[in-house]
């Protein structure tokens, strides 16, 4: 059985983020969403928060498990036996980034590879901070985050 696991901060998951769910879930036999659960990062939701908005926008998609790591990514790998990491890359911009880090990662736990995706052209703008953003500022988000993200983002901004 082929593992993924496709780890990220997911605060909040985005519509760029569940393509690239969608189209990893086709190529394993079971994908892990590692949601990263580190506070230093000063995330807007909980990690609990970010795991259920989630599994609720992944439910339709059966080979798909949420999980939370802390600590390396490269031993978390190991703890759930995964074959392969998982990330999408939208420009050069996160290329630059995203080779050091897996570079970084082989040299950790040489048993580990990491696999790109694309992101999809119509998500190739879309950012996590971005949609916070615009979200405090009471702007529309539905075009960028699934309706139950949205309505988490309104509720935030609301709070604040
Ligand atoms: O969604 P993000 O914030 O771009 O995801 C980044 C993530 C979670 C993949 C990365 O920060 C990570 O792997 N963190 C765990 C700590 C770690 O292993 N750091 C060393 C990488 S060289």
């Amino acid at each position: 059985m082929k593992i993924g696991l496709y780890p990220g901060s997911f605060d909040p998951i985005t519509f760029g983020h569940l393509d690239i769910i969608e189209r990893s879930a086709r190529l394993f036999d079971k994908l892990y969403i590692g949601v990263l659960n580190n506070n230093a990062k000063h995330p807007m939701f909980t990690v609990e928060e970010r795991a259920a908005l989630i599994k609720e926008v992944t439910k339709h998609i059966p080979n798909v498990e949420v999980s939370f790591f802390s600590g390396l990514l490269a031993e978390y790998v190991d703890v759930i036996g995964a074959d392969a990491i998982i990330r999408g890359l939208r420009a050069v911009t996160d290329f630059e980034y995203e080779i050091q880090i897996a570079q970084m990662n082989h040299e950790l736990n040489s048993r580990v590879d990491t696999i790109y995706l694309t992101t999809s052209t119509e998500y190739a703008y879309l950012s996590s901070s971005i949609v916070k953003e615009i979200a405090m500022y009471h702007g529309e988000v539905t075009k960028f985050v699934p309706e139950a993200v949205a309505f988490k983002l309104k509720e935030k901004a609301n709070k604040r």
